[in-house]
């Protein structure tokens, strides 16, 4: 029976870390995208610095109609965003798309950019 316990409670203990690291997708794009992106959650987009991200997922790169700024590397890029595209987009902005001016230095931790991605593909 003590034994059971030690083991219960050893198992709580390896959990808990793993528990604690789940990447809040909502609260990462507040931090790092909400400056410049409005947040798909709230109604009423608009263009910020940067289009608005509503349903971004699966639309031709550069193409929201009512963002007029667009590089002229993100309007030859021409790709539609699939969910990994997104992700290495957000690793290395000017690696994934040359010439972009998204001034963003990138997301280095792949469960970051999964929990983003995930956000922005939230059905709304
Ligand atoms: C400093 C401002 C800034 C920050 C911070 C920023 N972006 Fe951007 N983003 C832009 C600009 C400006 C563009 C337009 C880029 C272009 O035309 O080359 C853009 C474009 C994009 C696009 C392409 C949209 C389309 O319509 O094709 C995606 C996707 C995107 N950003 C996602 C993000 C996410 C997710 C974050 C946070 C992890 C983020 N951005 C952080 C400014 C920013």
């Amino acid at each position: 029976m003590k034994a059971l316990a030690v083991a219960a409670l050893a198992a709580m203990i390896v959990a808990t870390p793993a528990a604690a690291q789940v990447v809040d997708g909502k609260k990462l794009f507040t931090s790092r995208c909400g400056v410049c992106h409005w947040d798909p959650a709230k109604p009423g987009e608009q263009a910020r610095m940067g289009p608005s991200l509503s349903g971004v997922v699966g639309r031709k790169a550069g193409t929201h109609p009512k963002f007029t700024r667009y590089s002229k590397g993100m309007k030859d890029f021409g790709k539609p965003w699939s969910e990994a595209l997104l992700a290495s987009y957000l690793e290395n902005p000017r690696k994934t798309v040359p010439g972009t001016n998204m001034a963003f230095v990138g997301l280095k931790k792949p469960e970051e950019r999964a929990a983003v991605v995930a956000y922005l593909k939230k059905p709304r």
